[in-house]
């Protein structure tokens, strides 16, 4: 297992992204039903919390429901959303004793009221933290981000608050859930699936992606680490040569 110290604490990345997958092929193994899986999800959500909130990572956003996950079976839903409800009241100790404020992306008003009243109280409570933001993605879909982030930005230009020629990418995203937040260096993907599943698409355009074969109710702190390092160990180069990248890291240094 790899520990925190062989990371580069100078290169950490600002943002990290999980797309949370495997719950239920986790509880199946076990020959459970699935809540059991995502009930244990919650315990993997904790530590790598709090392990991302001890490294200094800036921002954590995860995926915990998706605009196609309304089409699960209802029993499905239903128990996924007391769960996040139960999740937000218990936890709110964790976040406000780990420093951690909390924020949300997604269409929040889709959500069962007690679901959205318990979130916006936690977001109100931890609203001071200054150490880890963690985002969590729910009813969150980046087609639907992006197509409401159209109808908003259209809204502003019929009451003339901008003009069509300032449209550029930098106002765009100023209209995404996500305005005011960095993009994220790092994805990671659990549970060996290889497809993105609508998340963050314009956020991700230079991510480093990860994916990993453990699903989601096992990975911890440690498989946070071990993606971070090899995060650590790739050469982003935005379109530009590695010549290129090598010498502004001599005029940098
Ligand atoms: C991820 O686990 C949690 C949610 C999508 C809510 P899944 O429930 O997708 O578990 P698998 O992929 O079926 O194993
Ligand atoms: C993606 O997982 C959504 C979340 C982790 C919340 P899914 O399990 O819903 O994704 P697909 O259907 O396998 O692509
Ligand atoms: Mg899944």
């Amino acid at each position: 297992m790899i520990s925190k110290e062989q990371l580069d604490k100078d290169r950490l990345p600002r943002h990290v992204a999980i797309i949370m997958d495997g719950n239920g092929r986790w509880a199946k193994q076990k020959g459970n039903p699935r809540i059991f899986g995502h009930k244990n999800g919650v315990d993997a959500v904790r530590d790598t919390v709090e392990g991302a909130a001890e490294l200094g990572i800036g921002f954590l956003t995860l995926y915990a429901f998706s605009t196609e996950n309304w089409k699960r079976p209802r029993t499905e839903i239903d128990a996924l959303m007391s769960l996040l409800v139960a999740s937000i009241h218990k936890e709110t100790k964790t976040l406000l004793d780990n420093n951690v404020r909390l924020r949300a992306i997604g269409d929040i008003d889709s959500l069962p009221k007690s679901v959205a009243q318990n979130l916006k109280g936690a977001i109100k409570k931890t609203e001071k933290n200054t150490g880890l933001n963690l985002i969590l993605a729910l009813s969150y879909s980046s087609r639907w981000e992006i197509v409401n982030a159209v109808k908003l930005l259209v809204e502003d230009l019929q009451k003339e608050k901008i003009n069509s020629e300032d449209i550029n990418a930098s106002l765009f995203e100023l209209y995404l859930n996500t305005a005011g937040i960095p993009d994220p260096e790092l994805l990671i993907r659990t549970s060996g699936e290889y497809r993105i599943s609508n998340y963050l698409l314009w956020q991700i355009a230079y991510s480093e992606l990860y994916f990993t074969p453990t699903l989601w109710p096992d990975f911890r702190r440690e498989h946070l680490y071990k993606a971070i390092l090899d995060y650590q160990c790739r050469e982003r180069r935005f379109g530009k040569i590695s010549e290129q990248i090598a010498e502004n890291i001599n005029v940098n240094s």
